[in-house]
């Protein structure tokens, strides 16, 4: 069951990179609740994106959580150093960890948020095993590495599936979803069970400024509240 408050993560992958500091500060006044950056190495993903310097650069204009989703093929190589500059959040991909469990207990052990996140082509069943050891689980809307994909609909009753899971299993985890959020898709996904979006384009890419967009999605999500 959803707890009625839905967060947005702005993705800064649609962000313009060289406003970055502004763009964020705009996001931070229009309510959003942390600063989601994506990492990506090409080789996990078909796409490269940004590192610690970023972060560190990042840290330094604002207050509110960096959750980092890394999209790296070992990701347990640069959680310290990731730390070191102020993240306060990781996302970890089930897909491709062959030590997953191990990997989720060094973000505990940092002291920083964990997540697990599974892709479209990932069941929910996976959880099974880990969704103990989790502060919240990612369900990607989009195949990871890009921005300004279609919304995959088919992942909507996995969504549903996940929310059962964390009710009987862990109450209280978050439900994040990344991947195609706009104020159309805002809805489908709070109706089965999200509790925190994220979106890139539908906040970075619109005309009328982050506010504007920020205000759009949240007032699209909350009518599936009502
Ligand atoms: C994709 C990333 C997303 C992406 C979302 O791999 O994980 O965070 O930036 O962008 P939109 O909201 O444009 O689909």
């Amino acid at each position: 069951m959803n707890n009625g408050i839905i967060k947005l993560a702005p993705s800064i992958l649609s962000a313009d990179f060289a406003h970055l500091g502004q763009q964020i500060a705009e996001a931070e006044r229009a309510g959003a609740d942390r600063i989601y950056i994506d990492v990506m190495d090409g080789h996990f993903v078909p796409n490269i994106s940004l590192g610690v310097p970023i972060v560190a650069s990042l840290r330094r204009v604002t207050r509110l959580p960096l959750e980092i989703h890394l999209m790296i093929s070992d990701p347990d190589l640069f959680l310290d150093e990731f730390t070191e500059v102020g993240s306060d959040a990781f996302l970890v991909h089930w897909e491709g960890n062959n030590n997953l469990h191990r990997t989720l207990q060094r973000v505990k052990g940092l002291g920083k948020r964990v997540s697990v996140v599974i892709n479209p082509a990932t069941p929910a069943a996976v959880l099974e095993e880990i969704l103990r050891d989790v502060d919240q689980v990612v369900v990607m809307t989009v195949n990871p590495g890009f921005g300004h994909q279609p919304f995959i609909h088919t992942t909507l009753p996995k969504i549903r599936c996940v929310r059962q899971m964390i009710d009987e299993i862990r109450p209280g985890c978050d439900l994040e979803v990344d991947g195609g959020i706009d104020a159309t898709t805002a809805p489908l996904v709070v109706s089965v069970g999200a509790n925190v979006l994220v979106a890139g384009s539908a906040i970075f890419s619109e005309g009328d400024g982050v506010v504007a967009a920020m205000q759009r999605l949240r007032a699209a999500a909350h009518q599936a509240l009502t």
